[in-house]
């Protein structure tokens, strides 16, 4: 019975047009949005781990990463809060400001939010390349953090509004795809700076974040903004137009209308922070909060943070452990185009729980290696057949997350979401990403101290239990029109009574 309830997809209204070149190529630009996020998920850890980097600014780290130690417990190498901080700061910064960008968001435009999160992005890169001093370079952390905060909030929106329905995930996942690239390209980036022997390798790594920034401030200030906008800032022949546009049709009236109702039911509300609490909203409000916390809790940037390091502390060398990182930055982005085919084919709900199994096993058997090899004291070494065998494992986990919780972590909470509560939804999707991105930025390292190979059955643990809340109360959202979206909460065996009957826009053509 639970399994048929949840399918309620694809027979609602039909929509006019198709996809056009000129959609796919305001999202293809839209999406550049994700790659000033990945740069800096995949550049802080590197250079982090730059002697040259921490004699300038971490000295006492520094210090005492090269103090001989009397124990040669492996797990608590790395253990610096001072370090981890670089890192997690940010998402502190994007945390807060992706509040402020969801008022700029819904009364300004989508257009305008990414074109101010990639300028104060680039006034970021601008200060962490030129740092000259702590302040500097915290100062430029925190204007990242803003441009983050921005990017993500507006981007995935913009996305999904953008996309016709019947391609809405292939177009959505293009800023996942621009996340991984951004993390790979940080990636190797670092490699190449690292061997700079005069020292000034870190001031290109984060100084180069200002391509990406103005990538995204170059085009950004070209796009249209999206018929929904349009219409909910009070223009209608304008959103008409531009729907016309990127439909490639000039009958678009009965998408349109839906445009036009799901507007005259967002302005009634005032104040959508306190809407989004209504009993009505309640499937948005708990999917938007629960699936950025299970995504961050999948533990997936254990290894983009800290892959470097993790290897170096299984015993990789130098250069084996930044290979290691290449890799998996690769099989990351490689994998994403799984779900780019897959999430309108098959559906958000196969991906998950197909990817949730893959990564419970993986993330098994790379604790029981690292207990066999290393147990609880931290002592031993990987032979090299079983150092690979981590790293495919490794590998698997990365791959299973990169077409499940990856993209979908975005495209499910701006697809959900009904106009006059989107732009809240998505900005407690992305401050609830930040804080638990922060949190494990933060305390990685200290965590693997404590817990030691028990960490990675920590995070198995979260996603039997993520995976198993997707099975029971993830309605599949694919092919539905994103107006329309009501019909599917109302269908859902759990969700359904949370649904007023009026709530259902094209409910009279609806066949559960
Ligand atoms: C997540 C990031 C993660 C990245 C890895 C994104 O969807 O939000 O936290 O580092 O995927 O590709």
């Amino acid at each position: 019975m639970a399994g048929g309830a949840f399918v309620a997809h694809g027979s609602g209204r039909k929509y006019e047009g198709g996809v056009t070149c000129f959609v796919i190529i305001t999202c293809l630009v839209a999406a550049m949005g994700g790659l000033i996020f990945g740069y800096d998920i995949g550049i802080s850890g590197g250079v982090t781990s730059m002697d040259s980097f921490l004699k300038r600014f971490f000295p006492s780290v520094y210090n005492k990463e090269h103090e001989t130690r009397d124990d040669n417990n492996m797990y608590c190498k790395f253990d610096s809060h001072l370090l981890t901080l670089f890192t997690s700061s940010l998402y502190l910064a994007a945390l807060v400001a992706s509040f402020f960008s969801s008022t700029v968001t819904r009364l300004f435009g989508r257009k305008i939010s990414m074109l101010f999160g990639g300028l104060v992005f680039l006034v970021g890169a601008i200060f962490n390349g030129a740092a000259t001093n702590i302040a500097m370079l915290i100062i430029g952390r925190l204007l990242l953090g803003v441009g983050v905060g921005f990017a993500n909030q507006s981007v995935p929106i913009y996305l999904s509004e953008m996309a016709p329905a019947q391609i809405r995930g292939a177009l959505n996942i293009g800023f996942q795809m621009a996340i991984t690239i951004g993390i790979l390209a940080a990636n190797l980036i670092n490699y190449g700076t690292a061997q700079i022997k005069e020292g000034y390798g870190w001031r290109i790594s984060l100084g180069l974040a200002a391509v990406p920034a103005l990538m995204i401030t170059i085009g950004s200030f070209f796009l249209p903004d999206t018929p929904n906008s349009i219409l909910e800032r009070g223009h209608p022949e304008q959103a008409k137009r531009m729907l016309q546009k990127i439909r490639g049709t000039d009958n678009v009236e009965v998408e349109f209308q839906d445009l036009v109702d799901a507007t005259e039911a967002a302005k009634k509300v005032e104040h959508p922070w306190k809407n989004i609490l209504q009993p009505k909203y309640r499937p948005q409000l708990v999917i938007c909060t629960m699936i950025p916390f299970f995504q961050q809790l999948t533990g997936i940037n254990v290894i983009m943070f800290y892959a470097p390091v993790l290897f170096k502390t299984l015993g990789f060398g130098d250069d084996a452990a930044l290979m290691s990182a290449v890799i998996t930055g690769l099989v990351n982005l490689v994998c994403t185009l799984v779900s780019v085919y897959s999430a309108d084919r098959f559906g958000r709900r196969i991906l998950f729980l197909e990817g949730g199994v893959q990564m419970i096993i993986s993330q098994i058997l790379v604790g029981i290696m690292i207990a066999i090899n290393f147990g609880t004291r931290g002592v031993g070494e990987l032979s090299k057949g079983s150092a690979n065998l981590v790293l495919f494992f490794i590998c698997a986990y990365v791959a299973a997350f990169a077409w499940s919780w990856g993209p979908l972590g975005w495209l499910v909470p701006s697809e959900i979401c009904p106009l006059e509560i989107r732009s809240a939804g998505q900005a407690i999707n992305v401050s609830v990403n930040m804080f638990f991105t922060f949190l494990i930025g933060q305390f990685f390292l200290s965590m693997l101290c404590h817990m030691k190979f028990g960490l990675f059955l920590f995070f198995a643990g979260f996603v039997v239990l993520m995976t198993i809340c997707v099975f029971f109360f993830l309605p599949e959202t694919k092919n539905v029109p994103i107006e329309e979206m009501n019909r599917v909460w109302k269908a859902h065996w759990f969700w359904g009574k949370y649904i007023p009957d009026d709530a259902v826009i094209g409910s009279q053509t609806y066949t559960a």
